[in-house]
């Protein structure tokens, strides 16, 4: 008899009561999130790092979800921003903290008010942002992100470097950036990398390391550059199916120290100063998207009706993601019915399962999303005009918080000429 695949905790555990709590005082849908697993992923992945580079800098890639509450957490424990837009740029200054820009494609509007909150440093994409930076005034400090044309991604349609990525500094320009970068008047520097996604590979970040540190010998080399700072970007990935094992850190951190020695040693380079912006691994599995059940159709299959959609968690219809779903008050191996639980929007790929098995579910059925605490509300949207739903927090005493409402039809059309 084949062995029962291994149950992964990370991926089904469940805030169970303190979720049904939620659902007796707040409409559905709504996210929900648990402060004690925020902290706790924060301080494991800090002093994961901190173990083996004690100058470790943990910036949190506040695209993943910018809820100011989680934010203030997250910066709390030692975090800093990465930020990739003005407006995050604007929320991490409000909160007192601040961080590197990675911008893509930015205006000189965007950089210049960047720079005006006096706590960011730049990121630049690419060497053609370098007259835009002259025209703005030049800082003391500034990273490139490169992209070394390796690239691995979990999600489908995810190329974050290699040729087809739009994103970061071309190898074969790599010199004449930091070149042309010092020729402006920069006196300090950074490098950075991001080059996958979800990933769950322990050895990917050390072959990231190697070749940042490779580049990194090749600029000092035509240049005399040490450079202060080796960002390895975000990636790090979390197991989103029951029987996916989760990313182990530890051997991550002792793999790159191990690359950190070796080249650094093999290039003649001084050590930077390690830097990562995970965004998934902080926030994914400290939330859950919350909905009910309000109709179920007996079609060519059977579509089970949420009053969440795609709009609310859009990361199953664009990248074909899977996300794990518990019936609450429903044993999960009790009898169970194949489905596709769907929402209401009139696109078809407004699905967030399909041909999943789960024990069979009633009109009114609570189920539970999971990993909804990472690039979930940040990418929802109000495609059909759907609202956005609202934002629970759990404290660490067990209260719940409610931590933004839910939008309104005035919320929707206050910036129109035809107000509510
Ligand atoms: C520049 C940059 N850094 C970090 C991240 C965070 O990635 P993740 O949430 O997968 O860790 C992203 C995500 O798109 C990114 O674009």
């Amino acid at each position: 008899m084949a062995a029962a695949a291994r149950i992964n905790p990370q991926v089904v555990y469940l805030p169970r009561r303190a979720i049904q709590r939620a659902a007796r005082r707040f409409h559905t849908p709504f996210f929900i999130y648990e402060e004690s697993r925020i902290r706790a992923n924060c301080a494991r992945f800090r002093d994961t790092f901190r173990r083996y580079f004690p100058d470790f800098a943990p910036l949190y890639a506040i695209k993943a979800n910018t809820n100011p509450e989680l934010l203030r957490i997250i910066f709390a424990e030692g975090f800093g921003a990465d930020a990739s837009s003005e407006v995050e740029a604007w929320i991490t200054r409000r909160l007192g903290a601040g961080g590197l820009y990675t911008g893509n494609y930015t205006t000189a509007a965007e950089f210049r008010f960047v720079l005006k909150t006096g706590c960011f440093r730049l990121n630049l994409d690419d060497i053609s942002m370098l007259p835009t930076i002259r025209k703005i005034g030049v800082p003391e400090f500034l990273s490139f992100r490169v992209n070394p044309g390796i690239s691995r991604g979990g999600m489908k349609s995810l190329f974050l470097a290699g040729p087809d990525a739009k994103f970061g500094v071309p190898l074969n320009r790599i010199v004449a950036a930091y070149r042309q970068a010092r020729a402006l008047g920069v006196r300090r520097f950074g490098i950075h990398a991001m080059t996958g996604s979800n990933v769950l590979d322990e050895r990917y970040f050390e072959a990231v390391a190697a070749k940042l540190l490779e580049i990194a010998g090749a600029v000092k080399k035509a240049l005399g550059i040490d450079f202060e700072c080796l960002n390895i970007g975000g990636g790090f990935g979390v197991p989103y199916r029951p029987e996916q094992p989760s990313l182990d850190l530890a051997p991550v951190a002792r793999g790159i120290r191990r690359i950190f020695d070796r080249q650094c040693a093999r290039f003649g380079l001084r050590a930077p100063q390690l830097m990562a912006e995970p965004g998934r691994w902080i926030m994914a599995d400290t939330g859950w998207l919350v909905s009910r059940v309000h109709v179920i159709k007996r079609g060519y299959k059977t579509f089970v009706g949420l009053d969440a959609g795609m709009n609310d968690l859009p990361r199953p219809a664009i990248y074909d993601a899977y996300h794990h779903i518990t019936v609450l008050g429903k044993r999960p191996r009790g009898r169970l019915q194949t489905v596709n639980v769907v929402g209401r929007l009139c696109e078809n790929n407004d699905q967030f399962a399909t041909d999943r098995r789960l024990p069979e579910v009633a009109v009114a059925d609570l189920l539970a999303i999971h990993n909804a605490g990472a690039h979930a509300y940040a990418m929802g949207h109000n495609y059909n005009n759907r609202l956005r739903s609202a934002e629970i927090l759990i404290t660490r005493s067990g209260a719940l918080k409610q931590i933004r409402r839910a939008e309104t039809i005035r919320d929707l059309f206050r910036t129109t000429n035809i107000p509510y």
